[in-house]
């Protein structure tokens, strides 16, 4: 669908740009526009609605603004785009289904993209859903979220890059380069430590600064650095006692002087409690209709013309979204005109195969095309493949989704239902095994399935739980009853096989009874085709998990999600007492080990990892030799993990490469590491102990390969310094 916008027609009106000199060409010319401005205008830009009619919610949306996440007037005289704003990091979403027929391109969940351990993917997911944004008129995306897994039952996990501060700074920063390649503004959030739903808008995370800086902080900074965001959105939740959207520490001290953000900071939906947020460092009030008041609108220009607030804030609030969108070449390019459905899906492909995980597997896959009979079971694997809830689903774009409803009767009930993307894994496993029997059974009643299975060869089963924003799952577990069926069959047929669609880790009680497991998490509009690629082969399996799998919760750092079950809106307090070793490192911390560890993933081929080396500089460089030492081409995910420093063990992450490797093939490879990976924070800046640091290569946080020791200085770094790692 495409929607004449009179946001298009601005963007085609707008001021001629000069090009930039060294980077202040986006100053001026926003001290330019800014100045010309009236307060009309100006504070048009900094408070604004989610312009979709919702039940109960008094709303006047101007008549030309068509239905999305963000709207806010610009300036046609001054050549000011509207900023309209979509959702979000899996594809362009049509909010309440606002926008009849708007499907777009569905890619799988943030884990799959991080699975892949693919920057280059990454940007190529984001170049691609800012051209399906700007083939609507859009031009601000509110993607990508990158907060970090800390509990295996979020709810919104799905939706980011999984548990280590590098891969998500790194794929977060590939992003944001990818969707402002194409003139959209990228918008990196929930800044901070979003990591929980339950009662997220009074949750408090109480975390101590350095455990912070470490972790959470770190990945937002590497993202900022290596993409430079035109802007940043603060969160639901409290940090330390101070709501984000109004914490003065994380967005004027950290985010903006710290670090030099240049660009503006916009408040989640219903985020902003106070006025008073805009002087601690909130430039922007969005969705307001979700507010108690609209705060940057009414209630800030009394401020200022009381004299709480200085005029000169609001120029620098209203500078540095004039900034972004400069810098972005928002106002320069006339929007896309037609979109490659064709081409943008194979990115989803792309985006399915590479994320997919093979956890599980002793030979009985790639499975062969042969007369035998396969009978395929649940997850409803004759209709579609599962997707994850709340404001990053997308419609698909390639036919008609399939809804399971849940029910409820709040003005949100339509986020809550269960989306079947209409890429069927039977149609496409009947596809790729012509001469196999292929039936299916729904799993409804576990007996009768359990009597089919038995006279199968093979037996696939599909197992699903659903996830989403405004909630956390309660547990580990499957629901529904699946586990009970999963070990039903297996003890029918000892040649079962598991497809998990699911947005986090899950209990897996019966896997030493089957014989393979596949992660497929939510694979987006051609998620049936990638899984039938995985399990016969067409496609070499290559996604490695970007969070560790524990056997229990118990294995956790937590126990009882706290607030759960408690009235909504009730104050809680998570102690993120794991501090800055969530995940792997918790593992490592703990001595105990997954059920499933961060990294690992297996592929039909295998790979050896030899001769590694780390050089000193500035920037300590890896060197190391990769090999595929089995008889078919596939992808490796070498990890580079420090295990040791100053004599005392620990684990991180501080390099990664995916490489493509034919059968036989070797590849020599560098990678230079990130000091502030070996560092820890200590009181204004990153400290590296004098002493020996030893690195290894792994298969993945628990599988480690070759080691290499090498011995560092003391060393200081200044929280503004910046690494441009190659
Ligand atoms: C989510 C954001 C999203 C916004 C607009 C909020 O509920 O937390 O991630 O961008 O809604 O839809």
């Amino acid at each position: 669908m495409r929607i004449p916008l009179r946001a298009v027609l601005i963007l085609f009106a707008a001021t001629p740009v000069i090009a930039d000199d060294a980077g202040r060409a986006p100053d001026r010319h926003a001290a330019r526009i800014e100045a010309a401005m009236n307060d009309d205008e100006r504070f048009a830009l900094l408070s604004g609605i989610m312009p979709i009619p919702l039940p109960g919610l008094a709303l006047d949306i101007p008549p030309d603004v068509p239905p999305t996440a963000g709207y806010h007037r610009g300036s046609a005289r001054l050549g000011v785009p509207d900023l309209l704003a979509t959702d979000a990091s899996l594809g362009v979403t049509n909010p309440f289904q606002a926008r009849s027929g708007d499907g777009a391109t569905a890619l799988p969940a943030g884990l799959a993209l991080a699975a892949s351990f693919d920057p280059a993917l990454a940007r190529r997911a984001g170049a691609m859903i800012a051209d399906e944004a700007r083939s609507r008129g859009f031009n601000v995306l509110l993607a990508p979220g990158i907060n970090l897994a800390r509990d295996p039952r979020n709810g919104r996990n799905f939706e980011y890059l999984g548990e280590d501060p590098w891969l998500a700074g790194v794929l977060g920063g590939a992003a944001i380069r990818g969707i402002q390649s194409r003139h959209v503004v990228a918008v990196l959030k929930h800044f901070a430590l979003n990591a929980q739903e339950t009662q997220r808008d009074l949750a408090d995370a109480v975390i101590d600064e350095a455990a912070l800086r470490e972790s959470e902080l770190l990945a937002f900074q590497l993202a900022i650095e290596q993409g430079d965001p035109g802007s940043v959105m603060c969160a639901y939740n409290l940090v330390n006692g101070v709501e984000s959207c109004g914490h003065d520490f994380l967005l004027n001290q950290v985010l903006k002087r710290e670090w030099g953000f240049r660009g503006w900071v916009m408040s989640d939906w219903g985020a902003v409690d106070s006025v008073d947020y805009f002087m601690r460092g909130l430039d922007q009030q969005s969705g307001r209709q979700m507010d108690r008041a609209p705060w940057f609108d009414g209630p800030l220009r009394e401020q200022v013309a009381a004299g709480v607030v200085p005029r000169a804030r609001v120029s620098d609030a209203v500078r540095r979204i004039l900034r972004s969108l400069h810098a972005v070449g928002v106002q320069r390019d006339a929007p896309v005109q037609a979109v490659d459905a064709t081409a943008n899906a194979a990115v989803a492909l792309d985006v399915a195969r590479a994320g997919i995980v093979l956890l599980q597997n002793d030979g009985v896959l790639p499975l062969r095309n042969a007369p035998q009979r396969i009978l395929v079971v649940g997850g409803h694997a004759t209709q579609g493949v599962l997707s994850g809830g709340g404001s990053s689903q997308v419609t698909p774009a390639n036919g008609a989704p399939f809804f399971v409803d849940l029910g409820g009767d709040s003005p949100l009930s339509s986020m809550q239902r269960h989306l079947y993307m209409p890429s069927a894994p039977f149609a496409a496993l009947k596809r790729a095994l012509p001469e196999a029997q292929l039936g299916f059974d729904s799993g409804y009643a576990a007996a009768g399935t359990a009597a089919r299975a038995a006279q199968a060869d093979l037996v696939i089963v599909f197992a699903n739980r659903w996830e989403g924003e405004f909630q956390d799952a309660g547990s580990m577990e499957l629901p529904q009853g699946q586990d009970a069926l999963i070990a039903r069959i297996a003890a029918a047929n000892p040649n079962t096989v598991v497809v998990l669609q699911t947005g986090n880790p899950v209990a897996l009680p019966w896997l030493g009874s089957v014989r393979a497991v596949l992660q497929a998490w939510y694979p987006g509009q051609e998620g049936g085709q990638a899984i039938a690629d995985i399990l016969t082969g067409r496609s070499n399996p290559s996604g490695h998990l970007p969070l560790s799998w524990p056997a229990s919760i118990e294995q956790t750092p937590r126990g009882p999600i706290a607030g759960l079950g408690a009235p909504p809106r009730t104050s809680v307090r998570i102690d993120y007492s794991e501090g800055a070793d969530a995940g792997y490192r918790w593992f490592a911390r703990q001595g105990t080990q997954p059920l499933f560890a961060f990294g690992h993933g297996l592929s039909y081929t295998s790979f050896e990892h030899a001769g590694l080396r780390v050089a000193r500089g500035r920037l300590p460089e890896a060197s190391f030799s990769v090999r595929n030492s089995g008889d078919r081409a596939g992808a490796d995910v070498v990890q580079l993990y420090l295990v040791a420093r100053a004599g005392q063990p620990l684990q991180r992450l501080v390099g990664f490469a995916r490489v493509e490797l034919a059968a036989g093939e070797a590849r020599d490879l560098r990678l230079q590491i990130d000091p502030r990976l070996l560092a820890d924070w200590d009181r204004d800046g990153w400290s590296l102990p004098a002493g020996v640091y030893r690195f290894a290569l792994g298969e993945s946080a628990a599988r480690l390969g070759p080691t290499f020791e090498l011995a560092l200085p003391q060393r200081r770094i200044q929280p503004r310094e910046r690494f441009q790692i190659q």
